[in-house]
């Protein structure tokens, strides 16, 4: 993605905010959510289909075994693109579809099956935005380990080398991870997600390995692309908010912040770990695990820094026993109460209910929050380019008697995320495109088919799908390069 200068001097005329002109407009999905097909073209299975398959662990028992459908359904799906006019897709790859087991050597059908979407993405003039792991780590690898185990890093470089080596002539964008916070914690600690363990020491442990397998990988991806290929890591940077100016409450705002977004910002652009986070988690880990070197592999420059946010979260200190009595549980969401249950901080913070507006996944709409974590992470990490790698809101979306999903409120969320996207960029933040979290209704991991993101509706049934309001007010959006 290229820099975008702002359009026109003056931005904004009247209600109208003008984007740049390179700035560019995409849609995300990823490879568990969407694909189905689970055991066709060689795959094997992954953490998710195992943890999908364990019952009790997603809503309804639902899998991704079908999903939406994609593997089969992708001509269709990209002319769906074309007809909404995205500039770009970003979709993820299944890694035990183009390396079943994680080891060995390629399977050709997974990657011919993404070859053909790669041609026919750009066929339609859609520019593909590739991530290598969007949280489908081979099963097999879990069972020698999973992310706790330092080998899991170097298969996964090798797995990256794999897929530049067929698609580096074609894909120009590349990003090694999604969201390693949730990855790491939500799998290894809290358990909310894939492959589901409670181990504090091995989510911290996941998180180094992680980023050293990034690292690695973009050594890899280095020396396999061209040199014009751009490449990044998405990160679900948290706006984390206080209270008060009360030390208590600003010390539970610094252990957040280090937990979730500093211990992964820090290493990637400061080549350390934060000396906070380190002294708070000293009685969970004597983090052994970081081996002379790593660090040097783990801040190799990167391109882009992608940027996933949905909501910001209101922290502060504890409450006391009785107050705590009297409050009832204060959680928001994010599955914020699974933050605390690992590490040393769980017992130092506390996060408050926000007033306001909320989405079906219990998420606050607050637009501000994204444009102050654009700010701060051109602040304080700058000056990386940053794209929006993940913004939406799930509704429960109905199709109407005549066909239609009207979906009002997901409209005035983008419309206002947007907007606040745009006052990041008149700040002078670099901010080089927006994908919308999602193309269509699918998997939503642990919630299975029960919450829908898409702007476009997807049958569960049928499998049919149909363009909501909001995918026809991004269609326009997209056409006018403004909102
Ligand atoms: C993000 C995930 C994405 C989707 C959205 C709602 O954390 O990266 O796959 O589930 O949340």
């Amino acid at each position: 993605m290229t820099e975008a200068t702002l359009a026109t001097e003056g931005k904004v005329s009247g209600n109208t905010w003008v984007f740049p002109p390179a700035f560019v407009w995409g849609a995300g999905t990823a490879a568990y959510q969407i694909e189905g097909a689970a055991a066709e073209g060689g795959r094997t299975p992954s953490i998710w289909d195992t943890f999908s398959h364990t019952p009790g662990k997603t809503s309804n028992g639902d899998t991704g075994d079908m999903a939406v459908g994609h593997y089969h359904r992708f001509r269709d799906d990209v002319a769906l693109m074309k007809q909404l006019g995205l500039g770009a897709y970003r979709f993820s790859t299944s890694w035990p579809r183009i390396q079943p087991g994680g080891r060995g050597p390629a399977n050709i059908e997974g990657l011919d099956f993404y070859s053909r979407l790669v041609d026919e993405l750009l066929a339609g003039g859609i520019e593909p935005v590739l991530t290598l792991y969007h949280w489908d780590l081979p099963q097999e690898l879990e069972d020698a380990g999973g992310w706790g185990s330092r080998d899991t890093a170097f298969r996964f470089a090798e797995y990256a080398a794999i897929v530049a080596d067929r698609l580096g002539d074609r894909v120009k964008t590349w990003t090694t991870l999604n969201e390693p916070w949730c990855a790491a914690f939500l799998g290894y600690a809290s358990g909310i997600h894939a492959p589901g363990r409670h181990e504090p020491e091995t989510a911290l442990r996941a998180a180094h390995h992680m980023l050293l397998g990034h690292g690695l990988a973009v050594g890899e991806l280095r020396s396999v692309l061209p040199s014009s290929a751009q490449v990044s890591i998405a990160l679900n940077v948290a706006q984390f908010r206080t209270e008060s100016d009360s030390a208590e409450d600003q010390d539970a705002y610094r252990r957040l912040d280090a937990l979730q977004n500093r211990i992964f910002l820090d290493p990637l652009f400061h080549g350390s770990y934060p000396a906070d986070l380190k002294a708070d988690t000293a009685e969970v880990t004597s983090w052994d695990f970081v081996e002379p070197g790593d660090l040097e592999i783990i801040s190799r420059p990167i391109d882009l820094l992608g940027v996933n946010f949905y909501s910001p979260m209101l922290v502060a200190a504890p409450l006391s026993e009785q107050d705590r009595a009297e409050a009832g549980d204060g959680g928001d969401g994010h599955g914020n109460s699974d933050h605390s249950p690992w590490v040393g901080s769980s017992d130092q913070v506390r996060f408050v209910r926000q007033a306001g507006e909320r989405t079906a996944m219990d998420w606050v709409v607050d637009a501000t929050g994204l444009r102050d974590v654009l700010l701060r992470l051109h602040r304080d990490y700058g000056p990386v380019p940053l794209a929006v790698t993940e913004n939406g809101a799930a509704f429960d979306d109905e199709l109407d008697a005549d066909g239609n999903a009207h979906d009002p409120r997901r409209i005035s969320y983008m419309r206002g995320h947007l907007v606040a996207l745009h006052e990041a960029l008149s700040a002078g933040v670099d901010v080089r495109g927006y994908f919308l979290w999602s193309l269509m209704d699918n998997f939503e991991w642990s919630f299975g088919y029960s919450r829908r993101f898409g702007i476009i509706h997807v049958d569960f049934a049928s499998q049919q799908r149909v363009v909501k309001s909001s995918g026809r007010w991004y269609s326009d959006v997209i056409g006018a390069n403004a909102v």
